[in-house]
């Protein structure tokens, strides 16, 4: 049979992170191609007693095992507003809150309510891969700003605001993926101030703000917006567990409703389970402690990594340094393509991502993204003098 499948879909076979993912479990591979949080930082023990206290009271078991609602499980909303309020996401109610399945249907449920066919979409170069794609997937056009060393590029910024009069812009100002870069709180102004200029809705991306080892906080940019064009996307899989797929959209009412509409039809609710037993986590005072403890673990794995880079990786090789999240991004100073490399480091067994997959456009040749808090600070040594062998002389 031949299959017509759709354009939206096309040239997306998945192969290449299946093929990645495949190599991955090599136990020989040193790792740094993952997103993943650190396996030794989930709460498998406060998760199990959880469960197990939901499965004993009648009520809460049946209300876990029924349909719900597309909005959240009872209550749920409530705890996500009492949850963001020391981020400073404030005077908001249940209206402005959507339970989501996870932060990226956050990022595609926006999609599917802003966006039309040919419409363009503006996100920072590079930016989180799963974006361009679900982009693309609804057949708008993905276009890259350039971006500085603090977050996007505030002259390329407004000069593709005025080209393209975009619907949407994507950013992921706290610890980007892929780069770790954090957006000073001016830069955020002065980008909503832009934005609020060309009538463009800011998608605000913040799985990984939680996850601060070094430096002060920065306000999350829905606090600093007073036009009601930013929609705050959020996730409990770095700070709890990727497994228990919850997210959570905030912004303004109008917006939620229509992503609502936009979910009822997709998955109809996040799994009730799922919500029930974080609401507990949280109510239990889990939440902020259990971060905390993983917070150190982080650090000493950021720090055995960009250690080992000092003294591994050659000299053309210039890198960010997070103050948090999960990535540490590379660029060589030098006319070396990454994907060319790519055999050679699994030849080493030592994996990275190739950076030009997180470009809108195309570009980033020449770069890497290296994630390091799911290896052990040894193995992060280990690899990343792999890695210099492999890069010698670049
Ligand atoms: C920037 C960014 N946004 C969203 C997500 C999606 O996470 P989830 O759907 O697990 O919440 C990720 C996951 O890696 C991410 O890096």
């Amino acid at each position: 049979m031949n299959y017509h499948f759709s354009e939206a879909l096309s040239g997306m076979d998945g192969t290449a992170t299946r093929d990645i993912f495949k190599l991955l479990s090599r136990p020989e591979i040193i790792s740094f191609a993952g997103g993943l949080p650190a396996s030794d930082a989930l709460p498998t023990r406060l998760m199990g007693e959880i469960a197990a206290e939901i499965f004993v009271d009648e009520t809460e078991a049946l209300r876990c095992l029924q349909y719900s609602v597309t909005e959240g499980y009872p209550g749920f909303r409530e705890t996500v507003i009492d949850l963001v309020r020391d981020l400073g996401i404030t005077g908001i109610t249940p209206d402005n809150v959507l339970v989501i399945s996870g932060g990226g249907q956050g990022l595609d449920l926006m999609l599917k309510a802003f966006v039309n066919k040919g419409d363009v979409v503006l996100m920072e170069d590079p930016t989180f891969l799963s974006f361009i794609q679900a982009a693309k997937s609804y057949n708008a056009v993905a276009v890259g700003v350039a971006a500085d060393s603090d977050g996007v590029s505030l002259g390329d910024l407004e000069a593709k605001l005025k080209r393209y009069a975009p619907k949407l812009m994507y950013l992921i100002p706290t610890f980007s993926n892929p780069t770790g870069k954090t957006y000073p709180i001016e830069k955020r102004k002065a980008v909503i101030d832009l934005a609020h200029r060309y009538g463009v809705i800011i998608l605000e991306d913040d799985p990984y703000s939680r996850l601060r080892f070094a430096g002060e906080p920065v306000p999350p940019m829905i606090t600093l917006d007073k036009h009601g064009i930013v929609v705050y996307v959020s996730s409990f899989s770095k700070t709890i567990a990727p497994g228990l797929r919850t997210g959570f959209a905030v912004g303004p009412a109008e917006i939620i409703r229509k992503l609502t509409i936009g979910k009822q039809n997709v998955d109809l609710h996040t799994s009730s389970l799922s919500q029930l037993a974080i609401k507990k986590y949280i109510e239990k005072g889990y939440f902020l402690p259990n971060i905390a403890k993983s917070i150190p673990l982080y650090r000493q794995r950021k720090t055995a990594m960009t250690d080992a880079i000092n003294r591994y990786m050659p000299a053309s090789f210039k890198h960010t340094d997070p103050d948090g999240g999960l990535f540490i991004w590379g660029e060589f100073d030098a006319p070396v393509n990454t994907t060319d490399m790519f055999q050679a480091a699994i030849a080493e067994n030592v994996a990275y991502i190739v950076g030009s997959v997180f470009f809108a456009d195309g570009g980033g040749a020449n770069t890497l993204r290296l994630n390091y808090t799911n290896e052990s600070p040894e193995r992060i040594e280990e690899g990343v003098q792999r890695l210099g062998r492999v890069f010698k002389g670049v």
